[in-house]
């Protein structure tokens, strides 16, 4: 059975619009309903809604609360782009009543609401019911409008000749029966070329991924920093590799030189204090974690307000103090579903074992581990070697390019989500 795109707008034939979706529902068809804002003044989203048993849509920045499935399709796990899910997905959509000013505006490719912007952007079959008073049909606009839409391969289902709702008024001016609409429905959808089936969705569509990169600086003075040579690849791989996947990524770079392709949001820090508030506040609303960035364990007690001078100062003595555990920190606040990865560069020894520790201390699921003793691999390489330890069990990722590594790593995000 077919996914049917009603869209109703504001004129007294709404209410036949109902007898429709009731029709294509019983029909065995899953039927969506998109209203005008005016045409909820005719009838209500409720009568839809309970013939359909699925939500009426209306403006195009409303979320779906069906995630733009129709009934019977199974619901997605994650919301897609809502303004544009139901009519990729309808085989064949039906605007009745098209009122005058709807009948306008799809002539002239508005996108104002959820009918309207689907309209534009369906590949399916398109009909188009209109329904007015007989002046207003035969108004030279009308008639402009409705020719544009034929022309574009709009079928219309020219209003017939009758008593029209303006009291002993008669005319050209009647929507189709609810019958007669089922039925130009039912002969485009047998008449249109077979749906490719649509693509298999990305395994992390619509996933939240936030992602830290790059080395963080502490103060000195207003000149001067300690920082780490952290160059931000592994982190910028992961962002792509995670966008590539279908996921909504945003990238916190402390001190990062290199560009990131677009639709992947970038928020620049410099400090690990910096990094722990811009972290701390993108985090609730995060599916995963990838904490790929440097972050300094110490920072100067106090930076200088001035820059310190060579002369006459004997030497400069700093004293450090601890900087705070940000994914410590976030691992306490964590909300279940959550998939939180740390990463730590150790040097020589049990590096694994000493990882496996603070995978524990921290409460992550995974901890990307890398021998930084080894100078071929890690920071401002190309390159990098992990061990991806996990509460059960590990995996070396040998050496490969950190585009190659970040895919081994963004597979294992998936396993601990599943
Ligand atoms: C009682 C009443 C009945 C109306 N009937 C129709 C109608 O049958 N067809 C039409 O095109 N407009 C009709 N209108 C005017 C539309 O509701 C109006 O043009 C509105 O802006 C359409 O908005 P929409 O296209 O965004 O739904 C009617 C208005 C009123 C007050």
């Amino acid at each position: 059975m077919a996914r049917i795109l009603i869209g109703v707008s504001g004129g007294i034939a709404a209410y036949k619009s109902i007898e429709l979706a009731r029709l294509a529902t019983q029909a065995g068809h899953g039927v969506r309903v998109l209203v005008t804002a005016n045409a909820e003044r005719f009838v209500g989203a409720a009568t839809f809604e309970g013939i359909t048993g699925a939500p009426v849509l209306r403006g195009e920045f409303d979320p779906d609360p069906a995630r733009g499935a129709y009934p019977g399709d199974p619901t997605p796990e994650h919301a897609p782009i809502s303004h544009l899910a139901l009519a990729e997905r309808a085989d064949a959509m039906v605007v009745a009543p098209a009122s005058v000013n709807t009948l306008a505006k799809l002539a002239a490719g508005f996108c104002d609401s959820m009918l309207t912007t689907s309209f534009l952007t369906t590949r399916a079959p398109r009909i188009v019911a209109p329904a007015m008073n007989g002046r207003m049909w035969e108004a030279d606009a009308t008639q402009a409008n409705t020719a544009t839409l034929r022309e574009r391969g709009v079928t219309i289902l020219e209003p017939a000749e009758g008593a029209l709702a303006s009291r002993g008024e008669r005319g050209r001016g009647r929507m189709q029966e609810p019958t007669e609409i089922l039925a130009a429905i039912e002969a485009a959808l047998a008449s249109a070329p077979p749906r490719e089936p649509a693509p298999e969705p990305l395994p992390l569509a619509g996933v939240r991924v936030l992602i830290t990169a790059g080395g963080t600086r502490e103060a000195i003075d207003p000149v001067r920093f300690i920082g780490n040579r952290s160059s931000g690849r592994m982190g910028i791989a992961l962002a792509i590799a995670a966008a590539a996947r279908g996921a909504e990524v945003t990238l916190i770079a402390a001190n990062v030189t290199l560009p990131v392709p677009p639709g992947i949001e970038r928020v620049e820090v410099t400090s690990a204090a910096e990094l722990a508030t811009a972290a701390g506040s993108a985090f609730e609303n995060c599916d995963v974690l990838l904490m790929a960035a440097a972050v300094a364990d110490f920072r100067p007690t106090g930076a200088a307000g001035d820059k310190l001078a060579r002369e006459g100062s004997g030497g400069l003595e700093l004293h450090l103090e601890e900087t705070e555990d940000v994914l410590a920190g976030l691992g306490v606040r964590r909300r279940p579903g959550q998939v939180l990865v740390g990463f730590a560069a150790e040097h020589g020894g049990d590096f694994v074992g000493r990882a496996r520790g603070k995978l524990e201390r921290k409460g992550i699921d995974a901890i990307v581990v890398n021998d930084v003793s080894d100078a071929a691999i890690g920071f401002e390489s190309e390159e990098n070697e992990v061990t991806i330890v996990e509460r059960e069990g590990e995996l070396l990722v040998p050496r490969a390019d950190k585009a190659v590594v970040a895919e081994a790593i963004l597979d294992r995000v998936e396993a601990l989500r599943s």
